[in-house]
């Protein structure tokens, strides 16, 4: 099963944190792995570093760490390391990089690279409840509004007007069943 989190991380060079939506899965029920593929922060910060959080979060945290970097992040402090984590997640895990492999990687999207790393959890800890609400369909859908909306820059023009009909199928949906709050995030994704 592969679970959507959000990752941060930090630029070691620029100092900079940052969060981007990233599918994981446990290999032997232990082993954490992430398939990171390259042209993303995300992919170079954990080339060059060893630690990383994993932030269990809400569905619309998730899509909204894809638009940009400017989350709310608190830090955690370990092995002189300062390593970003989103006050907003419910739950957040340290996790120390074992093994990274590169591989190249063809699939819809064209050739690229992809890096699979390997980690394990060193620390854990929980930040807040998660609120018991009704499922609403906006919840789902402005999720994969967000994975759509990550592939925009990669494809070419037929793909990418076929990918924005898609995207504004789900919008349509999401106006009649989500707040304001979803509708505004949807609308970001169609600029
Ligand atoms: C729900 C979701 C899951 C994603 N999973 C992955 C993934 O597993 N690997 C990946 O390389 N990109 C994935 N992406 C795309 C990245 O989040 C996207 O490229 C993002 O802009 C990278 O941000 P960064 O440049 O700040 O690292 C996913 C996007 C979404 C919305």
């Amino acid at each position: 099963m592969k679970y959507e989190v959000v990752i941060t991380s930090k630029n070691s060079k620029t100092n900079e944190d940052n969060r981007a939506p990233i599918g994981v899965y446990y290999k032997n029920n232990k082993i954490l792995v992430a398939h990171l593929y390259e042209g993303s922060h995300t992919y170079e910060n954990l080339k060059n570093e060893d630690y990383f959080i994993i932030n269990i979060c809400s569905p619309y945290l998730i899509a909204e760490s894809v638009l940009n970097d400017e989350g709310n992040y608190g830090h955690l402090e370990y092995n002189d390391c300062l390593i970003p984590y989103l006050k907003d997640s419910y739950k957040i895990y340290l996790a120390k990089i074992n093994n990274r492999k590169i591989i190249e990687s063809k699939n819809d999207y064209g050739n690229s690279k992809l890096m699979i790393v390997e980690s394990t959890i060193i620390l854990e800890k929980d930040l807040k409840y998660p609120p018991f609400k009704p499922y609403n369909r906006a919840v789902g859908l402005i999720v994969e509004m967000a994975v759509l909306y990550s592939r925009l820059n990669i494809v070419n023009d037929e793909k990418r007007k076929k990918i924005k009909e898609e995207m504004e199928n789900y919008f349509k949906i999401i106006k009649k069943v989500g707040s304001e709050k979803y509708i505004n995030l949807g609308k970001k994704f169609l600029e």
